[in-house]
């Protein structure tokens, strides 16, 4: 059976991650979270004090920074800094504010990119992230560009922090939200954009195992396809 690069993109919060999870457990393929790596990345120059206008400062800490993916004994694929488990600070606001100024600066997303395009260089694999049916993985063979309206995707990170314990107020996640989705489609480098091949889906009004189901058989015609 055809093993087959899956690239879903899209603005923050409009469910890629949990969507992309459930397809690849579907298929049995790995997932990769790349906004989780963007977020590691950030993580470390947080801890070490280098800000993001210091761009020869973030680019000789790049080679101190290691990134990888491990299975939780939950079973969820948690990403590690170092060494160490960051799956849950890495989701906090405080990254989440500094996150898309990192990940403009173009070493960052070369460093970043070049180990994506590895860990998927052999496909049976679904990515989530902004630049993946772009740049990433250009040829995979499907791209899905997720997007729901702006109200929907702030109640629906609102509720997902609430239920981690975080306590933000849904106005300061819609300005966040906002600003995210300005700087990731305005940057020079590798913005946010559809690709062309990509498959529009705007889950505003559907439900989760929906979202999911289309994916899969969107999925399957590119397996099966002759
Ligand atoms: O998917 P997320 O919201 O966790 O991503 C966090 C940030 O990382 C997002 O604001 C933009 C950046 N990002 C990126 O620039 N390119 C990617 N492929 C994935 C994420």
């Amino acid at each position: 059976m055809k093993r087959i690069t899956i690239a879903i993109d899209g603005l923050s919060s409009c469910g890629k991650s949990s969507t992309a999870k459930k397809v690849s457990e579907h298929l049995g393929y790995p997932y990769i979270d790349t906004g989780a790596m963007y977020r590691a990345a950030t993580l470390y120059f947080l801890q070490n004090n280098i800000s993001s206008d210091d761009q020869t400062a973030v680019t000789a800490a790049l080679d101190n920074i290691q990134i990888g993916f491990h299975r939780s004994e939950a079973m969820t694929n948690d990403v590690y800094l170092n060494g160490v488990n960051i799956e849950s600070e890495i989701r906090k606001m405080y990254v989440s504010e500094k996150v898309s100024l990192f990940s403009a600066i173009p070493a960052v997303r070369h460093l970043l990119v070049a180990q994506q395009q590895k860990m998927g260089e052999n496909g049976g694999i679904v990515m989530d992230g902004r630049d993946i049916g772009t740049v990433v993985f250009p040829k995979a063979e499907l791209k899905i560009y997720l997007t729901a309206s702006p109200e929907v995707r702030a109640q629906r990170r609102h509720l997902e922090l609430v239920e981690k314990g975080e306590n933000v107020g849904l106005e300061e996640i819609a300005e966040n939200l906002r600003l995210r989705d300005f700087n990731d489609m305005n940057r020079a480098e590798s913005p946010l954009i559809k690709a062309e091949d990509a498959v529009l889906i705007d889950n505003s009004e559907m439900t989760f195992d929906e979202q999911v189901q289309l994916t899969i058989d969107l999925a399957n015609q590119q397996i099966y396809a002759g």
